[in-house]
């Protein structure tokens, strides 16, 4: 799906550039020029942001996994 029509930027694109770090409306500008002419994809952008973080939390903590029965050995 097309997101931004003026600089023909896609969800996708915005996908892969906050797998690749992007965190930020300004670093979406910067890399793909996001809303940078009549600014109407804006709050289509930040949406697929903000969700893309909410799912995607690297430096959330990691369930610690063992096996009982190794342990109870
Ligand atoms: S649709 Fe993105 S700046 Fe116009």
């Amino acid at each position: 799906m097309i997101v931004c029509v003026c600089s023909n930027v896609s969800d996708g694109k915005i996908r892969q550039a906050i797998d690749a770090g992007v965190t930020r409306m300004s670093e979406l500008r910067d890399k793909l020029e996001v809303g940078t002419c009549c600014g109407k994809c804006n709050s289509c952008a930040k949406r697929i942001l903000n969700e893309c973080l909410a799912t995607s939390q690297p430096n959330a903590p990691q369930p610690i996994m063992f096996q009982i029965s190794a342990m109870a050995a």
